[in-house]
């Protein structure tokens, strides 16, 4: 596996791909990879022939008080699994390869997307994403880029972002990889202590909770919403950001449940903030 710091690097590799007629996916993320970003590698190594992945720990989408400065890394750890899962390069450049000194071109959605469900508390949050997604698929040119359904809401930007910018990339969208209890795998996780991990399965059963009520044909989103609330609730270590239902595609929100309807919620536990999600279809 090709290990590229700089911009120069990943697009003299390309080039060299593409004169032999191979396709590329690209799998960006912000590293310390788990099963989740590991299935992401691997659907990206059954579809194209050379795989590319962004390890980037990307600042302009961290608030001002969120994370940012511990967000964890592992970059050997990284490189391991990705050379495990077949990767055929790992781009992991520096802040100043990616924005130089004064960067002052942002990618922005300015229609309610990127203010909707985590958007509420994460203002700059969408922003940040569309910026650096843009930039990686500038730099890597890939054919098709996987994301993972967890981030659901960025999943829709980005598909939104690729048709209004024409990208021409294939979005190609990989399921939730959960822990064997049911916690959504996440870099975030490692956050938790042992009673705050516990107490982060309140999550997952609320995803079921909604899943099994709307798969018994219980047409109505607020009542769905409202048992998943009062089940989060229950759990003492738990503090609802938000649980809503909208529509996959448009991010508006839903009231009766139909095919597209995303049911999504951010949680704190603790001081940590975990999302989850299960798409009606
Ligand atoms: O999902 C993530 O890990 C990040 O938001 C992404 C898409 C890699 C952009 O920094």
């Amino acid at each position: 596996m090709i290990k590229a710091e700089t911009i120069k690097e990943v697009r003299d590799q390309v080039k060299a791909w593409r004169k032999e007629g191979l396709t590329i996916g690209l799998v960006p993320t912000m590293g310390y990879l788990h099963e989740g970003h590991a299935s992401l590698v691997d659907k990206a190594v059954s579809q194209c022939d050379r795989v590319i992945v962004s390890d980037f720990v990307n600042p302009t989408q961290f608030g001002p008080t969120e994370d940012l400065s511990t967000y964890p890394r592992d970059f050997e750890r990284d490189c391991k699994l990705l050379e495990e899962h077949g990767a055929s390069l790992v781009f992991h450049p520096s802040v100043e390869e990616m924005y130089g000194e004064a960067a002052a071109t942002y990618v922005e959605i300015l229609n309610d997307m990127p203010k909707r469900l985590c958007g509420q508390t994460r203002p700059i949050h969408f922003r940040g994403v569309c910026t650096v997604v843009s930039k990686l698929f500038n730099i890597a040119t890939p054919d098709k880029a996987f994301f993972g359904m967890k981030d659901a809401q960025q999943l829709s930007i980005i598909k939104k972002m690729v048709k209004d910018m024409s990208y021409g990339i294939e979005i190609v969208g990989c399921p939730i990889i959960r822990e064997d209890d049911g916690l959504a795998k996440s870099s975030r996780n490692t956050y938790l202590n042992e009673e705050e991990r516990k107490a982060a399965l309140v999550l997952s059963k609320a995803v079921k909770l909604g899943k099994e009520m709307a798969e018994n044909c219980e047409k109505d989103a607020a009542k769905i919403l409202e048992a998943q609330k009062d089940l989060i609730e229950k759990e003492p270590l738990a503090k609802i950001d938000y649980v809503s239902a909208a529509n996959f595609d448009t991010l508006e929100p839903e009231t009766q449940v139909k095919s597209g309807t995303l049911f999504a919620m951010a949680v704190y536990i603790g001081k940590t903030r975990l999302i989850d999600n299960f798409l009606y279809e």
